[in-house]
């Protein structure tokens, strides 16, 4: 049987990814808990075929386990598992790594992975039929249990012992233990929700770790208020809110590990009366929620469009400028109420291009950010700017968040005051195009629903 080594300094994720190996593939998971220990493994187990590596762990990083791979020219394939990039680490220069999972993003890496680990493996279904074992361990930190669990007796005989929407608890993983009984057995047909959850809850747990600087830049009462009256009134699902949330805490933390772009973001203070801040603090719930409504209601979307909730406006200084929709109205106010200098004009002209090169430098930042931020200000008539695409060439990330910005600064300019049946009215003739008219559909549809 082939082996894999999963090397992660954290048990959780080291049997989370276990899990999944094992639901997929017939392989022997070995597991080590630092660079080194895995360095240890690799000399026990010199035919390893796959080693699924984090970076930081001490003592020896991952850098240090690939470094020692190419010392004995080893054919093992290296898959990076971490929430940094390796292009972040000199000892992967000038190397092609076997894959990449990004954390906390396992499942979306991990079936990246598959079809190479597959390849070398065999299938995991002949063996185990219709169940697929799962460590006691891993039942516990499901703590409720999203499908049944099943005790297998013999080779082709299970019984249910316990239900769906059971407590795991504390008692229960000890008393599996007493018996010695380190594995149970879920339904294969099962493994994905099981999988879900998991991954879910792994994805809230590093949110609110080390959130006592990202806590600062939560919402305000008032604007959280604010979002939630504009949920409610564009008839977004409850548990939408507690989705934006974690992709928000998520994005802040990413945003503020980063030097450069932990400077940009000071900006963003939370002042309601501040439009930069409030409205980049209010277009994630708006846009997640868009998101849900369209069912591209996947974790990466929901982050994609929260990075770029908060980046789009990074490159501009002035709460004003910020503040305009279209150049047109940027014009208007130049003839009759205030005059902005040429430079500020150009700036203002400028900003969603520049604001896509600031996004586009930092390589922990997902593909397509940086092309909803360039076109945050292209309309579906093509009169936006900087580049008067039209619906057919705006991506349809970028569409959606175009609609969401554009609810976000309308209930700004009327005070706060969320009338979604008059913004549908307002802009019946605006999303009448391609993907904008889809989007504006679904959004009509949910207000509809909402009254009704
Ligand atoms: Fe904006
Ligand atoms: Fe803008």
């Amino acid at each position: 049987m082939k082996k894999i080594l999963i090397v992660d300094d954290e048990p959780e994720i080291r049997e989370v990814i276990s899990f999944f190996l094992e639901s997929e593939c017939q392989a022997e998971i070995i597991e080590a808990s630092s660079g080194l220990h895995a360095i240890e493994c690799l000399k026990q187990n010199p035919d390893i075929f796959c080693i699924i590596c984090d970076y930081r762990m001490s003592p020896g990083t991952g850098g240090d386990v690939f470094k020692y791979l190419l010392e004995i020219k080893s054919k093992a394939l290296f898959v990076l598992a971490s929430s940094e990039r390796p292009e972040m680490h000199e000892e992967f220069t000038g190397h092609t790594l076997a894959g990449c999972i990004e954390k906390p993003y396992l499942a979306e890496g991990l079936k990246k992975v598959l079809p190479f680990l597959k390849s070398g493996t065999e299938s995991a279904t002949g063996m185990l039929d219709e169940y697929s074992r799962i460590k006691t361990t891993l039942l516990y930190r499901a703590n409720v249990m999203p499908c049944d669990i099943y005790l297998r007796l013999s080779k082709a005989k299970f019984i249910k012992i316990i239900f769906a929407q059971d407590v795991f608890g504390e008692d229960e993983l000890k008393r599996f233990d007493l018996k010695d009984l380190q594995y149970l057995h879920i339904k294969i047909a099962d493994y994905s929700i099981f999988f879900g959850k998991l991954e879910k809850d792994f994805i809230s747990r590093v949110a609110t770790k080390n959130l006592t600087e990202t806590e600062s830049l939560n919402l305000s009462l008032e604007m959280q208020e604010t979002v939630h009256s504009l949920s409610v009134a564009m008839g977004f699902s409850e548990k939408i809110e507690t989705i934006s949330k974690t992709n928000v805490s998520l994005a802040l933390k990413m945003i503020e590990a980063k030097p450069g772009l932990a400077d940009l973001l000071k900006k963003i203070s939370i002042t309601s009366e501040n439009y930069i801040s409030s409205h980049s603090l209010m277009l994630p719930y708006v846009a997640c929620g868009l998101a849900d409504l369209m069912k591209w209601n996947s974790d990466q979307t929901f982050y994609k469009l929260t990075l770029a909730s908060f980046l789009h406006d990074i490159s501009l200084d002035d709460d004003a400028l910020a503040a305009y929709s279209s150049v047109e109205e940027l014009k208007t106010d130049m003839l009759h109420v205030k005059t902005w200098t040429e430079a500020q004009l150009q700036e203002y002209l400028n900003h969603p291009q520049k604001a896509a090169q600031i996004v586009t430098s930092f390589h922990e930042i997902p593909p397509d950010v940086d092309s909803i931020v360039a076109q945050h200000h292209e309309l579906p008539d093509g009169s936006g700017f900087p580049m008067h695409l039209n619906y057919a060439r705006i991506s349809p990330l970028a569409c959606l968040f175009i609609i969401a910005h554009d609810i976000v600064t309308y209930c700004y300019k009327k005070g706060n005051c969320i009338d979604m049946q008059a913004f549908v009215l307002d802009r019946e003739q605006s999303y009448v195009s391609g993907k904008f008219k889809t989007i504006f559909v679904a959004l009509k549809k949910s207000i509809a629903l909402k009254n009704s």
